[in-house]
């Protein structure tokens, strides 16, 4: 039996290329997270925080959404364009802080602290969204809790380092979840500080789902579009990044002249790399778009019940 010459696999530039034909024949807009791969941010139309990502969807006039992120994204540019297609890349790509806090306990959670305003960092589910009262992300937490009168009791999930350094920048007390990011729980006081005193000359500037031991050694806390937005203007020439290194490609692109080192996991891991976010490739986002799938699909009920804490953020950080 004489079997096939092998086709050769398509080049990241035939891919590329593909990807904008497709988002052509679709109508398509494509968002990506600023921790996918360089090649699919090159792809989209948008790269940004989670923010951002949402603002774009919730404004885009395509009738196709490709997000390339992780699911709870995608659901969200769901939640609020409910009569568009919203295509994912790898329906597998879910966010586990996300998927650390299930409804049920969350539930009980909130049964236990009746009266309690619930804060959801939109690194949740929908039905997390749907048990809560308003969301934010790390660009806009702080203006969130701020609008939250000061008697008011908070009770904020699910991630607990975002949670505490909020709790200590606003002086604000909160009950929190006890949920936590692997990326960025990762990082330890131990390798930050050798790093620090390796490269004297770069300033230490983490995300604020770091733990405390390393939040407080660093130089400046933000979201990654804030920590992306203080590398462009700072007099600095080099930075330790303790945040997902995906944000390196955009870091390096904004400023070429300036040192980006991504912050140590380990001895042996010079980064903490989030799977999931890698896990969206070109040849998936072909895939997708060919075949119109993996698509989100929502019941309306839980869309909509979704919808108004997600409405109340998008509102106060408009
Ligand atoms: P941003 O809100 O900064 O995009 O963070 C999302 C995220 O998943 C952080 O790990
Ligand atoms: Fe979730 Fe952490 Fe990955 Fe962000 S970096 S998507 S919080 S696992």
């Amino acid at each position: 039996m004489t079997s096939e010459p092998l086709q050769p696999l398509p080049s990241k530039e035939e891919l590329l290329l593909h990807v904008g034909q497709l988002k052509k024949e679709l109508n398509a807009v494509l968002l990506a997270h600023y921790y996918t791969v360089p090649e699919i941010q090159q792809a989209a139309d948008v790269v940004g925080d989670s923010l951002a990502l949402a603002r774009s969807a919730e404004k885009t006039g395509a009738d196709v959404i490709v997000f390339a992120g992780v699911y709870f994204m995608a659901e969200t540019a769901k939640i609020l364009n409910p009569d568009k297609l919203v295509l994912v890349p790898d329906e597998y790509a879910g966010c586990p802080l996300a998927d650390s806090c299930s409804p049920e306990e969350f539930r009980q959670f909130r049964l236990q602290h009746p009266g309690a305003v619930a804060v959801s960092y939109i690194n949740s589910s929908a039905e997390i969204k749907a048990l809560s009262d308003i969301i934010c992300t790390s660009s806009n937490a702080e203006r969130i809790i701020r609008s939250i009168p000061t008697e008011q009791k908070i009770i904020f999930g699910p991630d607990r380092n975002l949670g505490g350094y909020l709790m200590k920048k606003l002086q604000r007390e909160m009950v929190l979840w006890q949920g936590y990011c692997y990326v960025h729980e990762a990082f330890s006081e131990e390798y930050i500080l050798d790093a620090c005193r390796l490269h004297p000359h770069a300033l230490l500037i983490a995300h604020p789902e770091c733990r405390e031991e390393v939040l407080r050694h660093a130089a400046f806390v933000g979201s990654t579009q804030a920590l992306l937005d203080f590398t462009a203007s700072s007099d600095a020439s080099a930075f330790i990044v303790a945040t997902e290194p995906g944000i390196l490609f955009e870091m390096q692109k904004r400023s070429p002249l300036k040192e980006f080192i991504p912050a140590p996991k380990d001895l042996q891991n010079p980064r903490s790399v989030c799977k999931q976010m890698k896990q969206n490739t070109l040849e998936k986002l072909v895939q997708c778009m060919q075949n119109r799938k993996p698509e989100i699909v929502l019941p309306e009920k839980l869309r909509i019940a979704a919808l108004k804490p997600i409405r109340r953020m998008l509102d106060l950080s408009a």
